[in-house]
């Protein structure tokens, strides 16, 4: 089963949707009202949906670009990202920005937030994603108390964002990092105490845009802890560990493919309870082919095509118990896809955040943590601005380097990724 297939799947919904219509309609004579509002559901669920993933699938192409530079200069380090939390704090970000920062922030996003009708999307998608059990997500924006925010900002944010700014006193730094924090670690229900480190922002500090994200969803099929044991793991530099190896056997989503340059990879879906969120696990074949070989081209297209590909089959999993704790600065990830002018006092233009001060942006961090057991998942972010045939394998063992991804099926959302190329020590 190669890249090359036609995604048969999404016709064949299409068909079983209309024979589950035919036969709740009864007899093929209908009334026209009748055949009217069929016809026009059908529009409207199809419409809603497109436009609703126009947007996130932007945003997480956004995400996964940042990521690719991020790991591009770490190899084989572990390493836990939100592209969610990035596309969302550069969206706030693109609300206040004009002239040629807008213009560079359009650029790489890949979608304006100036668009008729984005405002809007987005305010969907997050109520979309917040409406998800176990899912928790806050933007926020805190600004010092002597900046007056140009009212469409303000009124931009609390539409589109759900936000109102809060005033602070950055003259004590140290002060407004601790209250930080305890916002950040209110909205991860205390999974990420300590985001900003002290000394993280001085009195030069006038807005942070933050975004928390907490997520916790347990397996639609537990491992059993029973079954886990000590198995050895390959390393992406090249050394063998012992790792905690959970093994579960049931029906999967799994698909085979091969890139461009000929690497054979798997994908399998391991879902959570309710069915609306899954991990994506991503492997090479081969245990000494390194994960860029996969995370070159990825976006969300490819993410759409391997779902498009998945085949529910029978399979032994084996995969490793693990927690992931990254901290990044996303600055040189964001300089290298052309976002440098905002990072620059001379060139940057937030105009319509505030006309009181010139603003550009110092730093951009993002902190995660991640833990992967028997039950299911937890996982917080933090990110402010201060994303050949083959024989049929029976048994899959994630005993290489792996991508892992975490999406919100229905909008697309990517919470969480991350590449584990060695049990963390
Ligand atoms: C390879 O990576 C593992 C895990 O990080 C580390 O313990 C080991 O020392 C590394 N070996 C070499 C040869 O770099
Ligand atoms: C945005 O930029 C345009 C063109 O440079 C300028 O005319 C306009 O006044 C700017 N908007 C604000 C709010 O400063």
């Amino acid at each position: 089963m190669g890249a090359g297939n036609v995604p048969v799947q999404a016709h064949s919904t299409k068909r079983e949707m209309h024979s589950v219509l035919q036969q709740q309609q009864g007899p093929p004579c209908l009334k026209p009202s009748q055949s009217m509002i069929c016809v026009y559901t059908f529009l409207l669920l199809v419409l809603s949906r497109g436009a609703l993933g126009s947007l996130q699938a932007k945003q997480t192409d956004f995400g996964l670009k940042v990521f690719s530079q991020l790991v591009a200069d770490v190899v084989d380090t572990n390493l836990a990202f939100s592209p969610y939390g990035i596309a969302n704090i550069m969206a706030m970000a693109q609300l206040g920005s004009n002239g040629s920062t807008q213009w560079a922030l359009t650029a790489a996003m890949g979608f304006s937030m100036q668009e008729r009708g984005m405002l809007r999307q987005q305010r969907l998608l997050q109520h979309n994603l917040a409406s998800e059990d176990g899912v928790e997500i806050a933007s926020g924006v805190m600004v010092e108390r002597k900046i007056s925010l140009k009212k469409r900002f303000r009124r931009a944010l609390a539409k589109t964002f759900q936000t109102h700014p809060h005033q602070m006193d950055f003259t004590k730094p140290e002060q407004a990092v601790s209250i930080i924090n305890a916002w950040v670690s209110d909205h991860t229900a205390g999974a990420i105490p300590e985001f900003l480190a002290a000394g993280s922002l001085d009195y030069e500090t006038r807005l942070v845009f933050l975004n928390a994200l907490h997520f916790q969803r347990l397996w639609k099929v537990p491992f059993d802890p029973k079954l886990t044991q000590e198995r050895m793991f390959h390393c992406a530099n090249g050394t063998i560990v012992p790792v905690h190896m959970m093994r579960l056997t049931n029906h999967f989503s799994y698909a085979e493919f091969v890139t461009a340059d000929g690497v054979d990879y798997y994908v399998i879906e391991v879902p959570y309870e309710g069915s609306s969120l899954s991990m994506l696990l991503v492997s090479p074949f081969e245990p000494e082919i390194p994960l860029s070989a996969l995370n070159a081209d990825l976006s969300s297209q490819k993410i759409q095509h391997w779902r498009s590909e998945l085949r529910n089959v029978r399979r032994e999993l084996a995969m490793p118990r693990f927690s992931l704790n990254s901290e990044v600065n996303l600055k040189s990830a964001l300089l290298k896809i052309g976002l440098g002018g905002m990072f620059n006092l001379a060139s940057a233009d937030f105009t319509w955040i505030t006309s009181d001060e010139r603003l550009c942006v110092s730093k951009v961090l993002q902190r995660v943590k991640i833990e992967v057991d028997e039950r299911g998942t937890k996982g917080a972010s933090a990110t402010a601005a201060v994303m050949f045939s083959r024989m049929a394998v029976q048994e899959i063992t994630l005993d290489r380097p792996f991508l892992f991804l975490i999406q919100h099926k229905h909008t697309g959302a990517v919470f969480f990724m991350g590449q584990f190329s060695h049990p963390p020590q």
